[in-house]
């Protein structure tokens, strides 16, 4: 579905590894976190705290809310809008989030 753009070796950012639910994913540094997981095969980001029903992103741009993961602890971010660095922990978030983990 998703094909990364060819770019020169120059404009290649540096490969970093993330930890996925527990799985080390490789990464471009400061690609958008989104981009990321689907390069990397990761489908739903999510599943609905009502219905369960699996989420993935569908605008990229910050609209649609559902691409929420849980970053370094932090529940309910935009896969979208936050960029990769190395060593960043990403939780898929199942159901609604947990209350008295606020950060
Ligand atoms: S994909 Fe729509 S807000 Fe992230």
């Amino acid at each position: 579905m998703f094909k990364t753009m060819l770019a020169s070796t120059e404009e290649l950012r540096p490969l970093v590894e993330i930890v996925v639910d527990g799985r080390s994913v490789q990464a471009r540094e400061g690609e958008m976190l989104a981009a990321a997981l689907l390069n990397a095969g990761v489908v739903p980001f999510r599943h609905t705290a009502i219905s369960g029903q699996p989420r993935a992103p569908l605008c990229l741009m910050g609209v649609c809310f559902d691409c929420l993961v849980e970053v370094d602890g932090v529940q309910n971010t935009q896969s979208c809008m936050i960029e990769v660095h190395a060593g960043m922990t990403v939780r898929l978030q199942d159901g609604a989030r947990r209350v008295g983990d606020v950060k």
